[in-house]
């Protein structure tokens, strides 16, 4: 994958180097709430972002059910809510995964009902301690095989309500490289 991103961005450079001069980056964490966004850097998003692809995810598929919720499912949660305050914005791209219906045995571009209520899951991750939540895994998770694919499905299910206001896409690619 490295390599490939590197080629890409190698012809971005030499075909059109003043593109790079539009990118601004900013610190955030998508494992605490509201991003870990400055609210300076909130403010200019709002003002300036057309287009979001929400690409970040913990990948893991060994974290706790607490983590995953949080990183995955809330940190999608509040991708829509800086959007709904997005000025200008045409688009928001969330990148799901192939793996979030594995029940199904064909995936068809379009939504699927949630594995369960992604308001009722991210409350019970910001307030039950990792302890707790680690002896309901299993319980929540039933025949979902890892925390991974419960909280992507869930993030799936948080981009289907959130449509309703804001122009939104899912994507799911399969296995990368
Ligand atoms: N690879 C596959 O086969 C595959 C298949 C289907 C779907 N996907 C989806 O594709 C997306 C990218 O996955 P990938 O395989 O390319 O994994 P990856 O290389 O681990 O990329 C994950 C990205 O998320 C960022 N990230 C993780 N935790 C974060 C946090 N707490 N705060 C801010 N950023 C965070 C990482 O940033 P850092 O680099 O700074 O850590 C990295 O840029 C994910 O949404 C994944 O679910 C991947």
């Amino acid at each position: 994958m490295t390599h490939y991103a590197i080629s890409l961005y190698d012809k971005l450079r030499e075909k059109q180097p003043l593109n790079f001069k539009k990118l601004i980056v900013v610190s955030g964490d998508t494992s605490q709430e509201n991003l870990g966004l400055s609210a300076v850097d909130r403010q200019m998003l709002t003002e300036k972002v057309t287009i979001i692809i929400h690409n970040a995810a913990s990948v893991k598929f060994n974290d706790s059910l607490k983590y995953a919720i949080l990183t995955n499912t809330r940190s999608t949660r509040d991708i829509c809510i800086l959007a709904e305050s997005m000025k200008n914005l045409m688009a928001l791209v969330y990148v799901s995964t192939a793996y979030a219906h594995l029940d199904n045995p064909f995936i068809e571009e379009k939504v699927y009902p949630p594995i369960d209520n992604w308001r009722k899951m991210i409350k019970m991750a910001e307030s039950l301690d990792e302890h707790i939540l680690n002896v309901f895994t299993a319980k929540c998770l039933n025949n979902i095989p890892n925390t991974y694919i419960y909280s992507k499905n869930l993030a799936e299910s948080v981009i289907q309500d959130y449509s309703l206001s804001l122009p939104c896409a899912i994507v799911r690619p399969s296995m990368g490289t």
